[in-house]
């Protein structure tokens, strides 16, 4: 996590600035605590990713085989006990989600070639130049990192933490990223100039993703795609959108929709599973400006 950071997030239960507690520096910092005062919160920072989680131990309920790679890898005592505590504190769940998102990071490392990701930074770069841009669901960082090239500080959230691990990679003084639920206000009451949330609807409830969108942005732009690929039983979102209730839904929220994406249209998004598979997309993409 880069220092500078510190100024933008809040703690996800009051609002209140956190404090920063540095165990471990090398060129940013490598391991620490983020404390809420107020609440007596700590978020820890593990191999430079800030995890603003609410419940630390809760989120490593569901990625217990990344708690232990993250003990075995942590560098200072104090992070290696507070790891032990934590893992010490989690609950018996069904599911693991370490292993799935490994896979899903090394699908998107092995898709970045995608015309989907092409398309993208075209229509980006005949965007202005902002303060601050998000990205909502960024994955591995492909476009979170090329937007780090044309404004001025640049965040993305995922709840991934092998995804963020690749993205980190790649380094900037402008670009930083944050393990965190996407309706967790670790922002507090930040207002953004450039938001994106690509090919995430399935995942994050559409209606409310963009009316928080909304509320983020009093001046400025969205870019949302997306493939409508609802159609996924118990896991699938209450409500899901259309293309002409995702662009009706950000017109009554204030947004004006750009002419040359007024139209739905079908940018090719394909996703290599393995050697003899590959997922074909065709995604709908919307510019929308307040
Ligand atoms: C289908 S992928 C899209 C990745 C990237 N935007 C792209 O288009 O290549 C969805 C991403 O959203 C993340 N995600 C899903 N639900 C989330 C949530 N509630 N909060 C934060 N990230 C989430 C997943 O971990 C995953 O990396
Ligand atoms: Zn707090």
């Amino acid at each position: 996590m880069l220092e500078s950071s510190l100024e933008f997030l809040r703690c996800v239960r009051c609002d209140t600035r956190l404090d920063l507690d540095i165990f471990k520096f090398d060129e940013e910092i490598q391991e620490g605590f983020l404390e809420c005062k107020k609440c007596k919160l700590i978020f820890p920072i593990i191999e430079k990713i800030p995890i603003l989680w609410d419940d630390f131990s809760r989120y490593l309920s569901t990625h217990k085989i990344l708690g232990g790679e993250l003990y075995q890898s942590s560098v200072t005592e104090k992070m290696k006990l507070y790891l032990k505590s934590s893992l010490s504190k989690t609950t018996q769940t069904s599911e693991d989600r370490s292993s799935l998102e490994t896979r899903w990071s090394q699908i998107y490392q092995n898709s970045q070639k995608s015309k989907f990701y092409s398309t993208i930074k075209k229509n980006l770069d005949s965007m202005p130049r902002t303060k601050l841009a998000l990205e909502y669901g960024c994955s591995i960082g492909t476009i979170t990192s090329f937007m780090a090239d044309s404004h001025d500080m640049v965040f993305g959230i995922d709840k991934s933490f092998s995804a963020l691990t690749y993205a980190k990679k790649s380094s900037k003084k402008n670009l930083d990223y944050v393990i965190a639920d996407s309706f967790s206000p670790i922002f507090g009451k930040l207002q953004f100039s450039l938001i994106l949330a690509l090919n995430v609807l399935e995942l994050m409830e559409p209606v409310e993703l963009i009316k928080q969108i909304s509320k983020q942005i009093s001046a400025g732009y969205v870019v949302i795609s997306d493939p409508y690929d609802f159609d996924r039983g118990v896991n699938s979102v209450r409500k899901p959108v259309d293309e002409s209730a995702l662009r009706k839904n950000l017109e009554n929220m204030g947004f004006r929709i750009s002419s040359k994406t007024k139209k739905p249209c079908h940018i090719p998004w394909n996703l290599k599973l393995n050697p003899r598979a590959t997922l074909n997309y065709k995604v709908d993409l919307i510019i929308g400006k307040k």
